[in-house]
């Protein structure tokens, strides 16, 4: 599939067919992930796949949303903030880096028309009890993955002219 139409595909799915995902495939989807670029190479990230019922129904205390829990397979990614990069001004560009390794994860499950959606909006330090997280490791995303239950979508998205500057700050 070329990339551009890769890019249209993925989109946020909120809404999942019962069918299982199989390992194999799932595997795939999260090397992609695995071989995301990173601040200094330092892989700060953690992938923490969750298909099984108990701790499913642990992660209602996460997100109450009903269909995040309705996907057959729930995946967590953390950030090792013992590992990610810091600038000399501070700045810690872990979560870029987590970023980038869930894009990739979201765009190669689309590839296998899987659907994901990203999930900012969670109980952290429910999140950590319910992972069992040691403090270095911080949960900065979720998101489900399994089989949408519908093909449409709407892509809502500024025009190229709307964002784009040529040379400086307002340049036409
Ligand atoms: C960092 C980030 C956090 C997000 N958090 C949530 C969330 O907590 N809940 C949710 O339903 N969607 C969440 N989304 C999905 C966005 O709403 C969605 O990507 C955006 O509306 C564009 O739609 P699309 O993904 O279908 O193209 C998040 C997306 C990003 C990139």
């Amino acid at each position: 599939m070329d990339f551009l139409e890769l890019v249209r595909k993925r989109h946020s799915v909120r809404d999942f067919l019962d069918k299982p995902v199989d390992q194999t495939v799932l595997l795939s989807v999260l090397e992609a992930g695995r071989l995301a670029p990173s601040a200094c190479n330092f892989q700060p990230w953690v992938f923490i796949v969750i298909q099984k019922m108990e701790g499913r129904e642990k992660l209602r205390t996460v997100n109450d949303r009903p269909w995040f829990l309705s996907a057959p397979v729930i995946l967590a990614v953390c950030c090792d903030r013992s590992v990610s990069w810091k600038r000399k001004d501070g700045k810690d560009f872990g979560d870029i880096d987590i970023a980038i390794a869930l894009d990739h994860i979201t765009l190669a499950a689309a590839e296998k028309d899987l659907g994901t959606c990203w999930i900012g909006s969670f109980n952290a330090s429910e999140a950590r009890k319910v992972l069992r997280l040691p403090t270095y490791i911080e949960p900065v995303a979720f998101t489900p993955i399994g089989y949408p239950a519908s093909s449409s979508f709407n892509k809502v998205r500024k025009s190229l002219p709307e964002i784009l500057h040529w040379e400086y700050f307002g340049g036409k």
